[in-house]
């Protein structure tokens, strides 16, 4: 049996939208594009939602938005996708890093240093999974930080009843055709009750316009395209249904790898989280070799992430960052291993991931 890592959804209303848009609305700043703002903006029960075109200028946007620049730090946590801190090197912003807690591999709160730099935090909701938000923000409030939610993996999940993009100032989704939900090609969304930050993320993403002919910000071309838009409107629709679909195929994983080797699971849902399993990632000291014998049995697998951030070899170069920085971090990138998750992830698929595994730490072949 062959189980992919993640299976990107993409309907044939999904499509016929898509076409509709193409041959009926403004092929940018369209109709589509608006609507699924309104629609994304009540998903999350924030006041606004602006669209841009990646994540990443999710993130780059709206830290400029909120005042932060050149020189500014932001605080995050290691254990993420590059993109994370690549969206404000890239205009000057100081990466900081605290390491994460073990089970749940976000940020952990004890370990924020607050520096005369330091602008905001950035809490990633790694996996899906929130980070323990009121702690975060209470760090946040005693210095005056801003907290900027990275929820690119955690489109619908929970903390305390509140949907993530709405736990912070800000929240940065991606919607990249892997994710949770996506718009058939990079798409991206902030999300705020910040009227101003709204405003101006909406400058900067067309080019710093502030009539059709006037510009008075330095701005960028990070628009989503109105097609995309029309499918990102159909898969919102969809996106609590999957996420239930998720969550039980993480209870059906959670009940099948209970003690099998020395894995560790993710954290399960409780009154306080309820995450949406963007990836379902175990631990194990023996990851390459468990890999291998999936990877044999036709059963594909990531890892998110091999390298962290402090030790990619640009922030090597530019920092001087080395090991021994963030151990919890560096010990988990080299533990962690994602298995196939998606939402349409049949009984019998889950059943075989298990007995791969079970069968590799047996000795079995
Ligand atoms: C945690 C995290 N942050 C940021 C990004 C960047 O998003 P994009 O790839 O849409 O630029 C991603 C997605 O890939 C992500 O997973």
């Amino acid at each position: 049996m062959k189980v992919p890592l993640a299976r990107p959804i993409m309907t044939e209303e999904m499509i016929e939208a898509a076409a509709d848009a193409l041959r009926n609305e403004r092929l940018t700043m369209g109709e589509s594009m608006f609507k699924f703002e309104e629609e994304f903006a009540a998903m999350c029960g924030v006041k606004h939602a602006v669209s841009v075109s990646s994540g990443t200028g999710a993130i780059q946007l709206s830290l400029l938005a909120a005042g932060i620049g050149r020189g500014d730090a932001v605080m995050t946590s290691s254990m993420s996708f590059v993109a994370t801190t690549n969206a404000y090197v890239a205009f000057g912003g100081r990466p900081a890093f605290a390491d994460v807690i073990e089970a749940e591999c976000t940020i952990d709160p004890a370990e924020i240093a607050v520096t005369q730099d330091l602008k905001a935090i950035m809490p990633v909701h790694l996996y899906g999974h929130p980070a323990r938000m009121d702690d975060i923000k209470a760090v946040a409030k005693e210095s005056d930080l801003l907290v900027i939610e990275d929820a690119c993996q955690a489109h619908g999940a929970k903390y305390k009843g509140r949907r993530a993009g709405a736990l912070g100032d800000v929240g940065c989704f991606s919607f990249y055709p892997t994710k949770n939900m996506h718009v058939g090609g990079d798409g991206g969304m902030v999300t705020t009750d910040d009227e101003e930050v709204a405003e101006l993320v909406r400058k900067l993403r067309h080019c710093g316009r502030k009539s059709q002919y006037e510009h008075d910000a330095i701005g960028y071309t990070a628009r989503l395209n109105t097609a995309n838009a029309a499918v990102g409107r159909i898969q919102l629709r969809m996106l609590d249904g999957w996420n239930d679909k998720r969550r039980a195929v993480a209870k059906r994983y959670d009940t099948v790898l209970d003690g099998v080797g020395d894995l560790a699971l993710p954290p399960r849902p409780d009154a306080d989280f309820l995450p949406v399993y963007h990836l379902y990632t175990v631990r194990t000291a023996r990851r390459e070799a468990l890999r291998a014998h999936l990877d044999a049995a036709g059963v594909q697998t990531g890892v998110h992430y091999e390298i962290p951030i402090h030790l990619q070899p640009i922030y090597r170069t530019m920092y001087g960052y080395s090991e021994g920085m963030l151990p919890i971090t560096e010990r988990l990138c080299k533990e962690v291993v994602t298995l196939p998750m998606f939402p349409d992830m049949t009984d019998e698929q889950i059943a075989y991931v298990g007995e791969s595994i079970a069968g590799f730490f047996a000795g079995a072949e």
